[in-house]
């Protein structure tokens, strides 16, 4: 193909993976989507794949709910075993341990994670000093531009933007989001009637910062052959073990680590990563191989982030691997849909928050009655417990219990912790709750 055509079919491609769709739009990013999806099957050999249920609970296919009918495997893999059957002893076994488990969430599940990733150049955009809730902040918008030599025809920048409690001796702990953009249209979730989680954070005395994770990666599968897995992929469809956009995403907040590390006002050492649902999952990604996030807060993340795969209760890996859901992983999880099962995966998302050990992990989740049940809050706490060996291993503490609580009961205890909020889907209710327990980690 010339090349001015390549350019500008890339140059569209970019631009319908970037702008707001409507419904024309919409409708060629999910052919653009739905052939992508099918190239993959067929680079992985696949004819078809099993169908996953529907999340509405009405639907004759719904999703189970019926907590007797959702323990339907036998096994699961253990985290403190290494792949061939020796058990993980010590500290240093567990580095070796660890190193198998990102390798086989690499393969199987998130995709590598390119080496020599292009460089990124922080510029500030804008700022200002204001007031948010009642305390005096330094407000910065960012641009992280990176480097694209190596591929002209796409452009990849990272909007990033955070505030700084002003007036501070020394430099603080940040909480940094994995934030949404809502579509005009769209309808917000409802604001939270009391303060908002930024006016939290300030008013504990830590910043906040807040990443846009589709300004360089976009949120479906027409958009991989652009941002920063396209740039890297110089346009070209992506390989079997390539990484996802939860990878990407994750990438993205190391990028922003990177430029707060330069900050004078911010500690480096004690910076949050949280996110809620998709973002939720990217949160757990980010704390699972970037050992520089000091803390965790995972919310409602259910499938494909806390929330064991293998249990047959809300959302299960057929969703996740359908044309809606795969660009969030490398294509060859697709299989895991058919030919092969869940079973088959030699991991499940308790080694995911094991990788985060010592660092300390808060899951959170809604109430079933407001969130529904396709989150699977008991999936996330039973494979939180199940992740508590390896903090135990390494002299640090899991949940205190096996049973799974009562809605509203906070497991606080130890440096695995878990609520289950009376709202819905957002991480609002939790907070405080969240801002208490991460003091002794952020304070000292
Ligand atoms: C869908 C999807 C979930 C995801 C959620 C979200 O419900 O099935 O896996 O977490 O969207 O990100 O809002």
């Amino acid at each position: 193909m010339k090349r001015w055509i390549l350019t500008s079919l890339l140059g569209i491609l970019a631009l319908i993976a970037y702008s707001q769709p409507n419904p024309a739009q919409r409708d060629s990013l999910n052919k653009l989507t739905q052939a992508d999806h099918r190239l993959m099957m067929q680079q992985l050999k696949i004819d078809s794949l099993r169908a996953g249920p529907s999340g509405n609970p009405q639907a004759p296919n719904a999703a189970n709910s019926d907590e007797r009918k959702a323990k339907t495997y036998t096994s699961m893999p253990d985290p403190l075993r290494f792949e061939n059957g020796t058990l993980v002893q010590s500290p240093m076994d567990w580095n070796l341990r660890k190193a198998e488990l990102k390798e086989l969430f690499d393969r199987e599940m998130y995709g590598r994670t390119p080496e020599n990733l292009p460089r990124v150049v922080w510029e500030v955009v804008s700022e200002k000093d204001t007031i948010i809730g009642s305390v005096e902040t330094r407000y910065r918008k960012m641009k992280g531009i990176v480097d694209n030599s190596m591929f002209l025809s796409i452009d990849v920048s990272i909007d990033f933007e955070y505030g700084v409690p002003k007036h501070k001796n020394s430099p603080v702990p940040l909480v940094l989001e994995f934030g949404w953009i809502w579509p005009a249209g769209m309808r917000r979730p409802p604001a939270p009637s009391g303060p908002s989680w930024q006016e939290q954070v300030l008013e504990q005395g830590w910043a906040f910062g807040v990443i846009i994770p589709t300004s360089f990666q976009a949120d479906h599968g027409a958009g991989l052959r652009a941002g920063i897995i396209g740039l890297v992929n110089k346009g070209q469809p992506r390989k079997l073990e390539d990484w996802g956009t939860l990878k990407a995403w994750a990438w993205g907040a190391g990028k922003a680590l990177d430029f707060l590390e330069t900050d004078q006002t911010i500690n480096p050492k004690k910076v949050v990563i949280e996110g809620l649902s998709r973002y939720g999952k990217a949160a757990l990604v980010t704390m699972a191989y970037d050992d520089r996030f000091a803390v965790g807060l995972i919310g409602s993340s259910g499938a494909g982030g806390a929330k064991l795969l293998r249990r047959t209760f809300g959302e299960q890996v057929e969703n996740l691997a359908g044309s809606g859901e795969y660009h969030w992983f490398t294509p060859n999880f697709i299989k895991y849909a058919g030919p092969l099962t869940p079973n088959d995966l030699p991991i499940d998302a308790h080694e995911l928050i094991a990788l985060c050990a010592p660092r300390p992990v808060f899951i959170s989740v809604g109430s079933p009655e407001v969130e529904g049940q396709w989150i699977d809050a008991r999936g996330m706490f039973e494979a939180e417990v199940l992740a508590g060996p390896v903090y135990e291993l390494l002299g640090k503490k899991g949940l205190p219990t096996l049973d799974f609580p009562p809605i509203q009961t906070f497991l606080d205890s130890g440096d695995l912790a878990f609520r289950q909020h009376e709202g819905g889907h957002t991480v609002g209710p939790n907070w405080p709750f969240f801002l208490e327990w991460a003091k002794k980690y952020l304070d000292n």
